[in-house]
Order: C-alpha cells, then sequence, then structure tokens
C-alpha cells in the first residue's frame, strides 16, 4: 500500500465486479441506441477505460474538461475547458461519466450544458457517490459505489493532482490532507 494511505476503502476486486454489474445495466439500457459517452476529465479516465471495455455494443467516445476544484479538497469555480463537437453531442443520447458525485454541481452543469447543445437525453453514470456533501438535486442514474463523507484518492481520483494511478480507492492519512508534500511513487510493502 502507497504510505500516504491510511486505508483502502476498495480494493480492486470490489471495484472490477461493481464496474461489470454498472456495465451490465448501461448495455441493457443503450442497446439499440446511438450514444456518446462523455468522460469528464481528468478523475474518470479509469474508471470509463474500464467500464467502456465491458459494454458489448456500439458507442461513441467525447471528453469534458471540468475544473471545480483547485488544489484542496473544497469546491471552487467552475469552468469547462473542452467540450465534445456538436455532431458528437446533437441529437444523441448521452451518457456522461464522472468519477464522483459529491456536491453536484459538476453533472449538473454539464448536464444543462450537453442539453444546451442538443442532447437528445442526457443520463449520468458515476463511479462514487457521495451523498452527504450533495448541494444540487442531483442524482445519477448509474452508480458503482456510495462512500461515507471521507476525501478518497485513487482509480482516477486524485489529491492535488497525485494518486489518480493507485489501483484502489483509500483514505489518505490527514497529515497529507493537511498539507504535507505527497511522497510520490514511495511505496511501502
Ligand atoms: P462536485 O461537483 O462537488 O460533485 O464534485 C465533483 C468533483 O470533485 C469530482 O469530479 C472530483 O474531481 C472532485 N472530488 C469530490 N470529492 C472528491 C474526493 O473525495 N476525492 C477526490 N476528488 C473529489
Ligand atoms: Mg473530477
Amino acid at each position: 500500500m502507497h504510505r500516504d494511505i491510511e486505508r483502502i476503502l476498495l480494493s480492486e476486486e470490489e471495484i472490477s465486479r461493481a464496474v461489470e454489474r454498472v456495465a451490465r445495466q448501461v448495455t441493457r439500457d443503450f442497446v439499440g441506441q446511438e450514444f456518446t459517452v462523455v468522460s469528464v476529465l481528468k478523475g474518470s479516465c479509469v474508471f470509463t477505460a474500464d467500464l467502456i471495455r465491458q459494454i458489448p455494443i456500439p458507442l461513441a467516445l467525447a471528453f469534458a474538461e471540468v475544473q471545480s476544484y483547485g488544489a484542496g479538497t473544497t469546491s471552487g469555480t467552475m469552468r469547462t475547458r473542452l467540450m465534445p463537437r456538436d455532431e458528437e453531442i446533437q441529437d444523441r443520447r448521452v451518457l456522461l461519466v464522472d468519477d464522483i458525485l459529491d456536491s453536484g454541481r459538476t453533472l449538473d452543469f454539464m448536464k444543462s450544458e450537453l442539453v444546451a447543445q442538443g442532447a437528445k437525453s442526457v443520463s449520468s453514470c458515476v463511479f462514487l457517490d457521495k451523498p452527504a456533501r450533495r448541494l444540487e438535486r442531483f442524482e445519477a442514474d448509474y452508480r458503482c459505489f456510495e462512500v461515507e463523507d471521507v476525501f478518497v484518492v485513487g482509480y482516477g481520483l486524485d489529491f492535488a493532482g497525485h494518486y489518480r494511478n493507485l489501483p484502489y480507492v483509500g483514505a489518505l492519512r490527514p497529515s497529507v490532507l493537511e498539507g504535507a508534500s505527497p511522497s510520490m511513487g514511495e511505496v511501502s510493502p
């Protein structure tokens, strides 16, 4: 385990079982329809890559970047830095994929942007759901796990840009969250 991680919340095995379950639900609901998966960068890249490989029906893939977090753990200003091309969205069903549904601001904002761009429908799929922190009235259509109100990293989720490459989801040690610099790449057995 990485030395900055206090405990593992979700193991690789648990994650892969949940991703398979959600992929089956998506496949069942989208079969026979034109749809575009819009992955919200950067956090959902790992989840999206695993998810789409378990969905055996035609789909298009697009990316959007929204920044609602700076280097810390609380919500800041929201900016869209990149959006899919019109033809990837217009008159198509969209499955918006994100790493975590927290306050709900990111997905609420993204959903209205995609509707404004002419999407026929926008469904949402999140790896993690933290309902305790919700500020917007927003629920995901698909989710892998509900998690407690603790800041987590790994499987795409970062703290100040680090830990996205951990294959599991873990809680950071309080000393790291309080500002000590992450011990990059150091792994203890
Ligand atoms: P929301 O807009 O508040 O729902 O936040 C969604 C975004 O906040 C996610 O895409 C993450 O980038 C970030 N986020 C929220 N909670 C966590 C966490 O526990 N760990 C890492 N990133 C988080
Ligand atoms: Mg994110």
